[in-house]
């Protein structure tokens, strides 16, 4: 018997002219939903998981190439301890729970963030998950868990300095290319479209580099409440969305 199910069926998706390579999603506003229902914190953490799990589906579903999640920031370990443990324990849960569909949907699993700081428990199931998944070849899935885009754009300039007292480095100059290819997101395509819950205005320190010409979608929905169908609204938004890259539009110029 194979050790993963393979045979369950595919929702239908709505069709789309144009869609995003790689979307990036800042999930934000779970404390404020359950303060909203007079629950704990942890309450709308765990609602969170479920849309984390709903979005990776849809974004799998429509043969989207990459997915970005910011579930945990550098800056959270700032959090009160009990809150933190909660979240590194749904973590382990979030990863233990979806490997299985990630190999039914041939998604490739990968954490990304400062490993170090990290509990053993949930080093071991990041492990699990991303040797598990590591030949697939659908959806790219990037769990950005302890992540923080200056500390990931030094880590890629100490790896480059490295490189070059090791004599590995081909030219003394590095170009975009050879830093991009530092960062953790090497091989992916950059950001298309940022998405943020909750109604916040800003970036939170988050893919940096890789969203210097991200479309930004910034919903008030509460992370607990984006559900497939507001994703659906974004990557509609997206669709309509005319991107110059600093360019102009000849063909509206005239
Ligand atoms: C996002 O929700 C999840 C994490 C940052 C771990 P928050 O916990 O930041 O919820 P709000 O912003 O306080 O509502
Ligand atoms: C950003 O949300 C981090 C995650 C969603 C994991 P925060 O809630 O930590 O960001 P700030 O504090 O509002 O900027
Ligand atoms: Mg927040």
């Amino acid at each position: 018997m194979p050790r993963f199910d393979t045979q369950k069926s595919k929702p239908e998706v709505p069709g789309f002219g144009r869609l995003p390579r790689h979307v990036a999603i800042i999930m934000d506003g779970n404390g404020r939903w359950a303060a909203d229902r007079g629950k704990p914190r942890i309450f709308g953490h765990r609602r969170g998981m479920e849309r984390a799990k709903d979005i990776t589906r849809a974004c799998g579903d429509l043969l989207i190439e990459s997915l970005t999640l910011y579930a945990f920031s550098l800056d959270n370990w700032k959090r009160p301890k009990a809150e933190v443990n909660a979240l590194m324990r749904l973590l382990v849960k979030f990863l233990n729970s979806e490997l299985e569909e990630m190999m039914y949907s041939n998604i490739r699993f990968r954490a990304i963030g400062e490993r170090g700081m990290l509990p053993e428990s949930v080093l071991e199931a990041v492990r699990e998950d991303e040797e598990t998944t590591a030949q697939n070849t659908g959806l790219n899935l990037n769990l950005a868990v302890s992540y923080g885009g200056r500390a990931e754009i030094i880590g890629a300039i100490n790896r480059l300095l490295e490189e070059q007292r090791q004599g590995s480095l081909l030219s003394g100059l590095i170009d975009e290319k050879m830093f991009a290819q530092r960062l953790y997101t090497a091989g992916q395509p950059e950001v298309d479209l940022l998405i943020r819950t909750s109604g916040e205005l800003r970036v939170s320190d988050f893919m940096l580099w890789q969203i210097a010409y991200a479309e930004i979608y910034i919903t008030d929905v509460y992370w607990p409440d984006f559900t497939r169908e507001e994703l659906y609204g974004a990557l509609k938004d997206f669709e309509g969305r005319e991107r110059r890259f600093g360019g102009i539009n000849a063909e509206k110029e005239r």
